[in-house]
């Protein structure tokens, strides 16, 4: 596929780098350290060197005692390396770890050159949440793993979050906010993104530390400069209107709106005052934020700023003059502050807010930015709810079809790898497209990794990749043992033709595990929507044949056990097959309680069933560190300077955002996790709880009451936040038991 002239032109414009003319070798010393940190003993063997050409092109070749990947940008030259490893050397980098070592001692040749090239220019990962959902706590090393995914795998355009709130603090004083006032606009260490888009403002459990802000902001230097050397282009923050309410005292004469009230929380906490970009003064704050970040990260490390203002908040006002020039203003600000300023938005609002969000206020408030390039918006649900098809391409600015797929980090398996080969390349295609990217939006990196590491590979890809022969490859190098077991392809092969291949529009997103909602008499089973429970496959001609397989695969080459992906495939896989048997034993149990004729005894006895599944459930989860709550909570306590009120302040932050989020479970369970000591601690306590108040109400025949059972599940909510990890019986750190020993048991007890 051939960029056109006036592509490229765009592509030297935000990767304005002064990278057209020559390329300077040293651009590849990313690329090295990479070889280094990941093939540490083949790293000499491997040779890039950068030419002029298309971009993001790579071929590959074999060298005197090794391989040389030959690119026009840095970017593909790490595609080019990963396309060796993977097509050629067998093994891979996964979000469970670097596998990359293990590449065969003598290097297999490429024999005839091999070339790639990506089909768009940009490659975009993250969502702005998902520095909350999953990277809240992490440290660089953390990043590092991540940021080495990304780059093997093509991306180029990563969010770059971290350490905002730094600059934002900086920015805030020097129009003379005082620090307390600027503490009351903060969230806190788990909330953040709800703060950057406006959604939230201040603290619930104590005021954002100091400290959090500057280890945040010096861990970002490091990210920025990791990026940059990867070949990618970190999309940064800028001043999005959203200020300390103390601002409209100091200024009074600024126009200061206030905002919506968001998901129930009280206005206190949300209603954030919003600063018009129409006045002068949104301009000064611009400039002061962008000089300041060029100042910590350098003046061309990027041209692209994130910026959501309507992120599931209500504009002040729909007369489409007003939101033109709330986006002309804006756009004004960046580009006064930097001249190449590209606005990058996620396009979740026109989805979420489509009542408000008419065509004739879309045209306009994405009209309100000059020309087409100067704009890059997220089509941030691509894979099920497209916006770009309903607002013809966005008016011609240019966008990212996106994979969401995943809410808050929730863990249920769901895909469908057809769909997401051939509706990007049909939105390519499509006539007027102006689709300029593909990336993944989601909110949580929990699990599902195959259906992004396909989308991925997909925009390298002009025709749509072969599903079937994709999933064997990926078993093979995901589990490389030699000879590979069939029955882990069969795995593989059921499960791509059943969860990974859901054409049920109702269903399309995770699937949530009801054992993880507060247990209700009704509405937990068979949500639709983006929140689904509905399970779109039969467990039975898919978990279960699944589990089996790998199991059997597992006897057949008993060093499968040794590779750390297929572990957490297996007690993944079991997971699911757990969850989704909850949901039989929870609708039989409620079949009891309504059955008049039914004793207490009997629903004590359905009951059991539910929290013996719970039992089995967090101990098979226990045997493998992927899967556990103490290492989120551990995590948390790193930040922590050996602080005891520090650590605890964390460690509820980490607590409340997977439970209650909120102080009083605004949206409660939204971020529910499958993880030991979660399940063991907290889910199996309220469902113990609940089937008590049913087995007593039996006895006595007092009626249900739902107001009671929700206000006790909010109750033990509050209560199992304010915990200190380890302080408890059962509260245990680490990995505790035998994968095998309880993958068997669930297929043995609950198969
Ligand atoms: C606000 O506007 C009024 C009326 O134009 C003016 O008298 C006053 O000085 C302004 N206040 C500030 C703080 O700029
Ligand atoms: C918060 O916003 C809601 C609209 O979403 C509004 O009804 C309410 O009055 C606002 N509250 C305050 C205190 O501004
Ligand atoms: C937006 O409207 C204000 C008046 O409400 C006006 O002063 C300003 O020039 C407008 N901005 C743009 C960029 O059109
Ligand atoms: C856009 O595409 C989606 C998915 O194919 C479809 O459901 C929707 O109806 C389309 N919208 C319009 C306006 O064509
Ligand atoms: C932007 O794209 C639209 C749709 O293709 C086109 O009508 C318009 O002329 C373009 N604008 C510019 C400034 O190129
Ligand atoms: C996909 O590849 C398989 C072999 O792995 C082949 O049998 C099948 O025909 C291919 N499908 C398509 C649509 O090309
Ligand atoms: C879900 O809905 C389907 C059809 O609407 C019904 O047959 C099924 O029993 C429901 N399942 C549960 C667990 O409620
Ligand atoms: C049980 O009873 C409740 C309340 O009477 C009712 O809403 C619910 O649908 C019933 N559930 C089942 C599975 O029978
Ligand atoms: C249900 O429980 C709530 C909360 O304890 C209580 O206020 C309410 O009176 C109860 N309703 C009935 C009908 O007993
Ligand atoms: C949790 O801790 C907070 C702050 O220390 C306290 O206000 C609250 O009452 C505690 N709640 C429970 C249920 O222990």
């Amino acid at each position: 596929m051939l960029l056109s002239k006036g592509l490229l032109a765009v592509l030297a414009l935000s990767f304005g780098v002064g990278r057209a003319a020559k390329f300077p070798q040293e651009d590849l010393q990313g690329i090295y350290a990479l070889a280094k940190r990941r093939v540490p003993l083949h790293a000499d063997a491997f040779s890039f060197s950068l030419v002029d050409g298309e971009p993001d092109a790579f071929t590959i070749r074999d060298a005197y005692n090794g391989v040389h990947v030959q690119c026009t940008t840095v970017s593909a030259c790490a595609r080019g390396f990963h396309t060796y490893l993977t097509q050629y050397g067998g093994v891979d980098i996964w979000w469970t770890g670097s596998r990359l070592n293990q590449l065969p001692f003598k290097l297999p040749k490429v024999g005839q050159p091999i070339k790639g090239q990506a089909i768009v220019p940009y490659r975009y990962h993250f969502n702005t949440v998902t520095f909350d959902y999953t990277a809240a706590f992490w440290d660089f090393k953390q990043w590092e793993l991540e940021l080495d995914w990304l780059a093997l795998r093509g991306v180029n355009l990563p969010l770059a979050w971290v350490g905002y709130e730094y600059i934002l603090i900086e920015t805030f004083r020097e129009v003379g906010l005082s620090d307390a006032e600027i503490s009351e606009f903060l969230s806190g260490p788990a909330f953040q993104a709800w703060n950057r888009f406006g959604n939230i403002q201040g603290s619930w459990g104590g005021e954002l530390p100091m400290d959090w802000v500057n280890d945040q902001f010096a861990l970002q230097k490091k990210l920025i400069k990791r990026m940059v050397e990867l070949g990618m282009t970190p999309v940064l923050p800028s001043f999005t209107g959203f200020v300390p309410r103390a601002l409209a005292k100091l200024y009074p004469n600024a126009s200061i709106v206030t905002g919506s009230q968001w998901s129930g929380f009280p206005a206190q906490l949300t209603n954030d005052s919003f600063l018009e970009p129409s006045d002068p003064l949104f301009a000064t704050l611009q400039k002061s934020f962008i000089s300041k970040q060029q100042a910590a990260y350098g003046a061309d490390v990027s041209h692209i700023y994130t910026l959501d203002q309507y992120n599931e908040n209500d504009p002040f006002s729909g007369d489409p003059a007003y939101l033109r020039n709330v986006t002309a203003g804006t756009f004004a600000s960046l580009r006064g502050a930097d001249p190449d300023a590209v606005w990058l938005m996620q396009g979740w609002l026109f989805f979420s807010s489509a009542d408000f969000w008419t065509d004739e206020r879309i045209e306009a408030y994405l009209g309100g930015v000059p020309g087409n390039d100067s704009m890059i918006i997220l089509d941030l649900y691509s894979e099920a709810q497209p916006q770009w098809n309903r607002t013809h391409s966005y008016y011609g600015k240019q966008w990212v079809w996106c994979e969401l797929h995943d809410y808050g980090g929730n863990m249920g398996f769901e895909g469908n790898l057809r769909e997401l080969t051939q509706d990007p390349l049909a939105a390519l295609h499509s006539p007027g497209s102006s689709m300029k990217g593909v990336g993944l939006a989601m909110e949580g990196q929990e699990g599902n990794e195959i259906v992004y590491d396909i989308l991925l590979d997909q925009a390298w890809s002009a025709n749509p990749i072969n599903v079937s022969s994709y999933v064997d490859s990926w078993v093979a190098r995901r589990y490389p043992v030699k000879p590979l077991p069939h029955a882990a392809l069969d795995a593989w092969r059921t499960l791509s033709s059943t969860v990974y291949n859901n054409q049920d529009p109702s269903t399309q997103a995770t699937i949530k595990s009801i054992f993880e909602l507060a247990p209700a008499l009704t509405g937990l089973t068979n949500r639709t929507g983006h929140h689904p429970t509905a399970i779109p496959y039969d467990t039975d001609s898919s978990v279960v044949p699944a589990l089996k397989a790998l199991l059997e695969a597992k006897a057949q080459h008993p060093a499968l056990a040794s590779v750390p992906e297929f572990t957490y495939d297996v007690v993944d896989v079991a997971r699911q097959l757990l969850s989704n048997r909850f949901v039989d034993l929870y609708t039989a149990l409620i079949v009891a309680y309504n059955t008049s004729s039914s004793t207490a005894h009997s629903v004590q006895a359905a009951g059991q069933q539910l929290l013996d599944l719970l039992c089995d459930l967090d101990a098979l989860l226990y045997t493998n560190e992927h899967f556990l709550l103490s290492a989120w909570i551990a995590d948390a306590h790193k930040w922590s300077h050996g602080s005891k009120t520090y650590g605890a302040y964390l460690e509820y932050n980490a607590r409340n955002q997977i439970t209650l989020w909120g102080p009083d479970g605004e949206i409660n369970d939204y971020a529910s996790k499958a993880w030991a000591g979660l399940v063991g601690t907290y889910y199996k306590t309220r469902w113990e709880t609940f089937v008590d108040y049913l087995v007593e109400t039996k006895r006595t025949g007092k009626a249900y009451n739902a107001t009671l059972v929700k206000s006790e599940m909010l109750a033990i909510g509050e209560k199992w936040d304010n915990g200190t990890w380890g302080t408890q019986k059962g509260e245990r750190w680490g990995v505790h038991g035998d994968t095998w020993d309880m993958a068997f048991k669930v297929l043995r007890t609950w198969a």
